[in-house]
């Protein structure tokens, strides 16, 4: 989604932002602009890349010390020039960049165009600007008051950062819903969607809340709620290295990230689950342990990728913990009325903690009572610190738009958690609880081995890319492992691909059976094997091409598959974060194939900040 970078200080701000508008490129975008005051406002927008805009500004003046820049996912107004932003108001002097959407925007057009203002764009966005313009001339007040009041008449989400020509030493700036960091160096400050490109200036930073505006010098930061009340920042150190937000040496962010993975998952083991002495420690879920226990249900709240861990997290808890789970797809429990309880225990799942609907979703079960824990990845993002209590994901930046090493740190964290809280329960014996803290120990070094596979993966890559859909099928842990490749395969190759649970493949999809079909089945040893095993055998009969994930020693399945990937052995419960593996593969690998950008696939988004 958007992303807005601005910069003011003694630096020249064009590079800083320019440069941290490349860092905020994995977000998804499809134009993008700077505003630069020196004096003139000059305004440079361009559909495409970056590096267009960065092409079309070779020779322009772009000196000044005061700047903002954006990129913009199209939400009101095709991706073109003219709907790019910066924005320009109707008097020329100010300019501003949005991220968010502004709900009532019609209302508002109708009633500037009344009072003769005209627009050049289609954008929620330059309606809300002339809205803060009409305001200021009409009060004669500073333009932080004019955004105060225009804010209290906005319904939506958003980050608003704007620049005056009367006043060049001052960037105003202010949020609802939508991600703000304020980055805090000497006589100078950056603003962000995130902290990737402050990370390079100062570790200090400031998150900034709902319905607070700032009003920001080169060396001073004052921060106000929309009453007109200070408040005082908290500067919060990152811990966070400007490496783990670079390629290091891989083609693609996203191959990057899936190696990484036994790293991760080790990150995310490290300091809670202490194999040897049988522990789990996690203060978050500790705090909240009694609660979680007796809690009537659970509910898993999530969206992509993260929904897919809450369904392998139902299968877990249900059988660990004895709690009845559901799992929601935020956008849908979020205008549903669903019944809470107090007490209910919701568990939002989410790698950026910045997703719009999951965010919403909380607020809105927060006010009727329930606890909500964060399982989230980015560290002071919204939904953590909306959320009563969490767990850190710990997977580290993850760039590529398509979820990986964050899926399995989600994985691996909603495994302890209910490990945790089955054996305080009583509900797994000692001795269950132990081998499955071993088998979680063993994940990171298992994960490795799967990636030694790679080479293979990247050949059946090549067998396969022509396909134009594709069937993903498991059963029990497995099931939402088929989800999740075959979603991994859609955004990454744009190959239409369906993931069921592999009995209900004759309920439909089986019509879809011809020697054209490549059928991904997830056939590890597990409660379900032989019956996996029996619905390999009856798209065999159909002529569909058997693609099939075993465990070593399995002499069986590979007489029925066209062609095998083989995964380590593991105990059911922790097999989803092996078995996923040479899916992530399997999808990047075809989708370099095609010549894709695999790290920024077309239309998407990796925080989807918008409903
Ligand atoms: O940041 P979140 O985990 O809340 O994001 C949820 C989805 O938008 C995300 O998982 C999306 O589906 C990814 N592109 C999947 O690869």
């Amino acid at each position: 989604m958007c992303g807005i970078v601005a910069y003011i200080g003694p630096r020249e701000a064009y590079p800083v932002i320019l440069k941290g508008l490349k860092r905020l490129e994995y977000r998804g975008y499809d134009s993008s602009g700077v505003a630069l005051l020196n004096g003139d406002l000059n305004v440079y927008k361009k559909k495409g890349k970056v590096a267009e805009l960065e092409e079309m500004l070779v020779g322009k003046d772009v000196h000044s010390h005061i700047g903002i820049g954006h990129t913009r996912w199209a939400t009101h107004g095709e991706p073109n020039d003219r709907n790019a932003h910066p924005h320009i108001s109707g008097s020329g002097k100010l300019a501003m960049i949005h991220n968010g959407i502004i709900e009532n925007y019609a209302q508002l057009k109708q009633d500037l165009l009344r009072k003769g203002y005209t627009f050049k764009s289609d954008t929620d966005t330059e309606v809300l600007l002339n809205f803060i313009e009409d305001i200021k001339e009409n009060n004669n007040c500073p333009l932080e008051e004019a955004v105060r009041i225009a804010l209290k008449r906005i319904v939506g989400a958003y980050v608003i950062v704007l620049i005056d020509q009367e006043h060049p030493d001052t960037l105003i700036t202010a949020r609802k819903g939508s991600p703000l960091v304020i980055g805090i160096g000497k006589n100078e400050h950056f603003l962000a969607s995130d902290a990737s490109p402050i990370i390079e200036y100062t570790k200090e930073v400031v998150y900034v809340n709902d319905y607070e505006l700032a009003i920001i010098k080169a060396d001073e930061l004052i921060l106000k709620n929309l009453g007109n009340e200070r408040q005082t920042p908290f500067i919060t150190k990152l811990d966070m290295e400007l490496a783990a937000i670079e390629k290091g040496g891989y083609e693609h962010f996203m191959l990057k990230e899936i190696f990484e993975q036994p790293q991760t998952i080790q990150d995310c083991l490290r300091g809670r689950l202490d194999a040897n002495g049988g522990t789990i420690t996690m203060s978050g879920v500790s705090k909240y342990a009694e609660q979680i226990m007796n809690a009537n249900r659970i509910v898993m709240v999530a969206c992509g990728t993260s929904w897919h861990a809450g369904l392998v997290a139902e299968y877990i808890f249900e059988e660990l913990c004895r709690i009845n789970v559901e799992v929601e797809y935020a956008s849908e429990f979020r205008y549903r009325n669903p019944v809470i309880n107090q007490g209910d225990v919701i568990i939002a799942i989410s790698q950026s903690g910045e997703t719009a609907d999951t965010l919403v979703a909380i607020e809105n079960a927060k006010s009727k009572g329930a606890i909500i824990m964060g399982v989230v990845n980015v560290v002071g993002s919204s939904i953590a610190r909306i959320s009563d209590t969490g767990a850190y994901t710990h997977a580290g930046p993850e760039i590529g738009v398509a979820s990986t090493k964050a899926f399995t740190a989600q994985l691996a964290v909603l495994t302890m958690i209910a490990l945790k809280i089955g054996y305080e329960k009583g509900t797994i014996s000692h001795d269950r609880y132990l081998q499955l803290v071993r088998e979680l120990d063993a994940i990171p070094e298992k994960v490795a081995t799967v990636l030694l596979q790679a080479d293979n993966i990247r050949k059946l890559a090549e067998k396969y890319k022509d396909a134009t859909n594709c069937l993903y099928l498991g059963r029990g842990y497995n099931f939402p492992v088929a989800l999740e490749g075959a979603l991994k395969l859609k955004e990454i190759s744009y190959i239409h691909a369906e993931g069921y649970p592999a009995a209900e493949m004759k309920h439909g999809p089986i019509a879809l059976v011809d020697e054209n079909l490549p059928v991904v089945f997830i056939a590890t040893k597990d409660a379900y094997h032989e019956k996996v095993v029996s619905n390999m055998q009856e798209i065999k009969a159909r002529k569909g091409q058997v693609i099939a994930i075993i465990n070593e020693g399995d002499e069986f399945t590979p007489t029925l598959a066209d062609d095998v990937i083989v995964v380590p052995e593991a105990d059911e419960i922790v097999a989803p974060m092996l078995n996923c593996i040479p899916l992530q593969l399997l999808a990047y690998y075809i989708g370099v194939a095609k010549n894709f950008d695999v790290d920024k696939p077309r239309n998407l988004a990796k925080s989807v900040t918008v409903e």
